[in-house]
């Protein structure tokens, strides 16, 4: 119980920074991307790796945005394949408890364990998404899923 009250006060507090971050038009859109994804890894212990992709032009696949984390191989995933891939074409959420159990599952580092990817929007279009990877055992909740749901409504707002 209190696990959970402490996360929902975590990501109540970092939700006004994420505010404060979109409303700086100071910087570029790729900077205010890339401090949104460094503060997520440094903030939550169980966001190791922590990116957007967004739909490559015209082709039917995701290319790499703004990442905080180790360098990783897939700067392109065509749609369908990996957890990535799947939610561009369901424009569903998909948590990931163990990676393991995933068949059409893209391996980034041997030590994550789990992964959660929700769906960006905009004008009610998939245009991206954001995706964190955990070193941590099925650590995603239903407050996860909500916090990066907020924050990509509001990274839709500068797109
Ligand atoms: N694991 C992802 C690939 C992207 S990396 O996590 C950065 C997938 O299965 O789509």
């Amino acid at each position: 119980m209190l696990y959970f009250t402490v996360y929902k006060i975590m990501f109540e507090a970092l939700k006004e920074s994420i505010v404060t971050i979109i409303t700086n038009k100071s910087i570029d859109k790729d900077l205010r991307l890339q401090q949104i994804c460094e503060l997520l890894k440094e903030s939550i212990p169980h966001y190791d790796w922590v990116g957007f992709y967004f739909k490559n032009g015209d082709k039917p696949e995701l290319k790499l945005g703004p990442y905080a984390g180790a360098p990783t191989d897939h700067i392109i995933i065509p749609f369908g394949k990996g957890i990535c891939g799947q939610v561009a074409v369901s424009n569903q959420n998909f948590v990931v408890p163990d990676v393991k159990a995933q068949d059409n599952y893209i391996a980034c580092s041997i030590t994550v364990k789990a992964e959660i990817v929700i769906p960006l929007f905009v004008n009610g279009e998939n245009v991206g998404q954001i995706d964190i990877d955990s070193n941590t055992p099925d650590p995603f909740t239903e407050e996860d899923e909500r916090f990066l749901e907020f924050i990509n409504k509001e990274v839709a707002k500068i797109l």
